[in-house]
């Protein structure tokens, strides 16, 4: 079967040829985000543009979200889709990888077709193609990647891969016609990234991987795989943020008592297992509650220790780097508990806390389109040396593991 297009889509200028297997007829559409605006451009109505800024088509695979998006060289996002692979992913609790690769290649296609049709663009429209090289699931990462230098030769355009984290802490810069976004942080600043994959609090000198430091990050479970863990083991499903931070909402957080994770002072590291395991012997103690007040107890309970550890390690980093701005970033970033208390304990020390619009937290393939975006403006082209790789290329200091807190 042959990679067919969207129903209704445009020719969106895809070469001939193409060998991949798999149904394009799911098309873009289930659970795309999408919008239609063109900052970057002046549709004459004529089928004639006038272009006035580098458009960028930013491919994503590295975990379980499929995405394709358009985005201008200032951060102006003219389609944003992605296919999401979580019911795929929902009976087992967790991502499979063999399912996750085999699902991108599915939808890798008709993803990007929708990507560029919604954004009234042709493949030689582009200026260039930027695509997550870095890090996440192997097989998952090679789909995007061998995409993205079919098209980028295809086209005779650069190719940059960029690394998913630096993805996150970009995706503030994001402008989407249809949502209104907070000030753009001005570096340096202090970025907390929490997704299912990482933990970490970064100094950010510039937009660039190397002007981005690690300074904390955690020792075990990232603070979105905690979530998925512990709602896995309260039976409530995949993933585990979104559902724990709306039964949170109505639970007392004092009603249990749950030992705050990693508290010493001095400590930018994180770590969450011990909280999963409290979490777990709460569970063998008390037996799993029902769909109660219990449960959302234990909700707030657990989400709370998490809130709390992510904004006072978040805030020391800023004020301990002297830096006026925090920019929250990463899945957990969706959470309003994280987003309000941190707002209000920045407020309390000076410190902006700047929040994305939710669809920029969660993975999206503009965020990486926009990272890719600040390479290919410097003329970078990874055409003939890009390679994936399963961990991030950000200079890590925390040791994985035991010791000192
Ligand atoms: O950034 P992301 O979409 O993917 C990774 O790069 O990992 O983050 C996904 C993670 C999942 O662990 C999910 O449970 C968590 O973000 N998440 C949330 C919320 N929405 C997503 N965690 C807490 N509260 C939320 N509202
Ligand atoms: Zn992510």
């Amino acid at each position: 079967m042959g990679w067919g297009r969207p129903n209704g889509a445009a020719d969106v200028g895809w070469p001939t040829g193409g060998g991949q297997t798999g149904g394009g007829q799911t098309g873009a559409a289930n659970g795309d985000r999408t919008v239609g605006s063109e900052p970057g451009s002046v549709d004459t109505g004529m089928g004639c543009r006038m272009r006035s800024a580098m458009l960028v088509l930013g491919i994503e695979t590295s975990c379980d979200e499929t995405g394709a998006a358009v985005v201008t060289e200032d951060g102006h996002v003219l389609s944003d889709v992605v296919q999401s692979q979580i019911k795929i992913h929902a009976p087992y609790g967790g991502v499979v990888p063999e399912l996750a690769s085999r699902d991108h290649m599915k939808n890798v296609r008709p993803v990007i077709e929708g990507a560029l049709s919604r954004a009234r663009v042709t493949l030689r429209d582009l200026d260039g193609i930027s695509v997550t090289a870095r890090p996440g699931l192997s097989g998952a990462l090679l789909v995007g990647v061998q995409v993205a230098r079919g098209l980028a030769w295809s086209i005779g355009r650069p190719l940059v891969g960029v690394d998913h984290l630096v993805g996150h802490l970009v995706a503030v810069y994001l402008r989407h016609p249809d949502i209104a976004a907070p000030a753009p942080p001005h570096p340096p600043f202090v970025a907390l990234l929490a997704s299912g994959g990482h933990t970490a609090v970064y100094r950010v000198d510039g937009l660039e991987l190397s002007r981005i430091t690690e300074l904390g990050a955690t020792r075990d479970d990232a603070a979105g795989e905690a979530f998925d863990k512990v709602a896995k083991l309260l039976g409530l499903g995949y993933p585990g943020g979104p559902i724990i931070d709306q039964l949170a909402r109505e639970g007392d957080p004092r009603a249990i008592e749950l030992a705050l994770p990693m508290p010493r002072r001095d400590s930018l590291e994180f770590s969450f297992s011990g909280l999963k395991s409290n979490v777990a012997r709460w569970v063998s103690a008390n037996g799993r509650p029902g769909n109660d007040q219990t449960l959302r107890n234990l909700c707030a309970a657990f989400q709370t220790r998490v809130v709390d550890t992510l904004v006072s390690k978040a805030v020391r980093a800023a004020r301990r780097e002297k830096v006026q701005e925090l920019v929250l970033a990463g899945g957990v970033a969706a959470n309003r508990q994280l987003r309000e208390r941190a707002a209000e304990v920045g407020a309390g020390h000076g410190i902006r806390v700047v929040v994305p619009p939710f669809r920029s937290c969660t993975d999206n393939a503009a965020m990486i389109a926009y990272a890719g975006a600040v390479r290919l403006a410097q003329g970078e082209d990874d055409r003939g040396r890009l390679e994936t790789h399963p961990r991030t290329a950000l200079l890590r200091v925390t040791r994985k593991g035991r010791g000192r807190r």
